[in-house]
This record gives structure tokens, sequence and C-alpha cells, in this order.
């Protein structure tokens, strides 16, 4: 034990020094809002909930005040010896306004809008640009191309301004795929196929989450929306259809021996390093690694993807998140940086 941690020794020094060169923050909104829209779809649902908190709020005030002149004007009668029989009609007719009139309009409002509100987010007009099928895993996302063949996992690329459809499924528990900035949620249920059409109005990262709870690691489970104009989608499309980048060193060489021996190859896919001996029955299991290092995250948007960060993953995965399928993988410190340089070879 004492020998394995000495290994690890000049290796915990290498990883402090690069994760704290390489901690640049990702440039998106913390803590994303619905209110904050950019996107058409999360722009109707905020639209809707600025007319429920408008209206709730004068109603509100209204209910106040008629409490508050009750109150006085009940105070008046009192020490009067006679009450004021004019106000009869009056005070007959504020229960029916007040209690059927008025409910029944701002019910019927906030109905209607809620109504032409689903509808429109979920016909977004126009012909989707892209496909895109994501199955929700615990506790991270599985995102394909179908019509480009590109797998990746929790990071989704899409053209701006451009209606994108997403087909969801669950390969486990029940999961709910949500962007705040962009859309409102939806279900990703076992057996059952869902889909939702997003489009996202501006350039830029978007952060999602999954919205049901769905085990020890529900709130790890999150995901990038990175909205591009279309000559850059485009060209990120060409990039994650060419397979894997072979090793350009030894040392990148020897990482990818490491891949295939020491059990990463038997849940990860990494397109092109396909080793005929594996049983490949259980490759799904992991994250497809092709273009590891093109993508900004690692463990379900969970850590900025760095030598440290993926260093820490591989080694203490069950420590970073308890519960979760990757297993810690005991390496040697030289074994490690082999794996560690090859993937990041897989730009
Ligand atoms: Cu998946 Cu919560």
């Amino acid at each position: 034990m004492i020998k394995r941690l000495g290994n690890y020794i000049p290796l915990l020094f290498t990883l402090l020094i690069t994760s704290a060169c390489a901690a640049t923050p990702i440039s998106l909104n913390p803590i994303p809002s619905t209110l904050e829209p950019h996107g058409t779809g999360a722009a109707r649902i905020a639209e809707l909930w600025w007319l429920m908190l408008t209206l709730g709020t004068v109603i509100f005030i209204l209910v106040f005040g008629l409490l508050v002149a009750a109150l006085l004007r009940n105070r008046r009668s009192t020490s009067a010896t006679a009450p004021d029989s004019s106000s009869g009609d009056i005070g007959r007719s504020w229960p029916i306004f007040g209690g059927i009139v008025l409910p029944f309009i701002v019910i019927s409002t906030i109905f209607s809008y809620s109504i032409y509100t689903l509808t429109a987010v979920e016909n977004l007009s126009g012909k989707s640009a892209v496909n895109i099928e994501i199955v929700g895993r615990r506790w991270w996302w599985e995102v394909k191309y179908p019509d480009q063949g590109i797998t990746t996992a929790n990071e989704i690329h899409i053209p701006v301004g451009l209606p994108v459809q997403i087909q969801l499924q669950s390969a486990d528990v029940i999961h709910s795929f949500w962007v705040p900035e962009l859309h409102g949620k939806m279900d990703l249920i076992p057996t059952r196929i869902n889909h939702i059409t997003i489009q996202a109005d501006q350039v830029g990262t978007y952060r999602g989450q999954c919205a049901e709870f769905c085990g020890l690691q529900h709130a790890h489970m999150g995901l990038l929306v990175i909205v591009e104009s279309k000559d850059d989608f485009n060209a990120w499309l060409a990039s994650q259809q060419a397979p894997a980048a072979a090793p350009i060193d030894q040392a990148a060489l020897q990482g990818e021996q490491v891949f295939l021996t020491t059990g990463c190859v038997f849940c990860h896919t990494v397109r092109g390093l396909d080793d005929k001996s594996i049983d490949r029955s259980s490759v799904d299991l992991g994250p497809d690694l092709t273009h590891l290092s093109s993508r900004l995250t690692i463990a379900g948007a969970s850590l900025t993807n760095n030598r440290g960060n993926l260093a820490g993953w591989i080694i203490d995965a069950q420590h970073i998140k308890p519960g979760s399928l990757m297993p810690n993988i005991y390496l040697n410190s030289e074994d490690l940086q082999a794996l560690l340089i090859y993937l990041e070879n897989l730009h």
C-alpha cells in the first residue's frame, strides 16, 4: 500500500501543477435561469411565467386592499348605532363578482395562455436542421447524431437559430432533460421514446441538468449545449466523424496499450481502435472516447476536462461520484501518465 502511494507522489505533484494551469473555467452562466431565455421555447415559457406573476400580484394587492377596507368598515359600523342599509345591493354583488366572475376571467386567461404556450413550445416551426438521439444513463448522457454516425457524451452541439429535434430514451431509470435557458423539461422514460424540439437564438454555451431524481448521483448528471454558427457546427460535425487520432509518440502508444489491457476498452469505445479479440457486448456502458479531449467536461459535466481531473477520475472515480459505473483503475504512475497522454491525443 505504502509502495503504491509512493508511486503516485511524483504524479500528484505533476497533477497539482497541470490542473492549476489548466483550470480554465468554461464561460457559461453558473446559475442558468428560465427567466433569462436564449431559446424560442424558453422565451414562451418565461412569458407565461411573467403573465402569471403579474396577475397573481394584482389579485394579491386587490384581496389585501379589500381585507383592510373590510376591517376598517367593520370597526366604523360597530361604533355606529344603525348599519347603512343602502349598501345592501353592493354587498350582495361583491361575492358574485369577486367569487365567480373575477376568478373565471383570471383562470380562463391563464388556461388559454398555457394552452397557447404548450402548443407553441411543442411545435417550433421549420424543418429540423439536425436530429439527435439522447440516452439517459446513471449518471451521464449519451448523445448520438444518427445521420452523421457520431456518438459523444454530455455535450450537445447545435446550430444557432434552427430547430433541432431530440429523441429521448433511458437505459435504466427515469431521467429528465432540462436546459433552462433553452426549453422546458422532458422526461426520459425506460421502454418509451419521447421527443423534444429545441431552438437556441443566441450563440453560447448553456448548462443542462437532469431534472428527475434518478439516484445517488442525480445532482452530478449535467450536460452542456454548445450553440454555434452554422459553419462552426458543420466543422464540428466533420471533426467528430473522423476516427480517433493515431498515437503520435511512444508515450501515447504505451497509453494505447494501457487502454487496451487494463479494462478501459471493455466499457469505452474509441472508433478506429477495434481489437477484435475483445468481447464488445458491454462497450456502451461508458461514454464513447473517440474525441474525448474535444469535450469541455467529463463525468456528466461535473468536472472540467483537464489532465488533473482526468487522472483523478481514472484512479478515484468512486470518490468523485460514488455509485457510478466507473470503477477506480489502479495504475502505476508511469502507466497512468501514458494513458493520460493517449487520452489527451484523442482530440
Ligand atoms: Cu438522471 Cu436525475
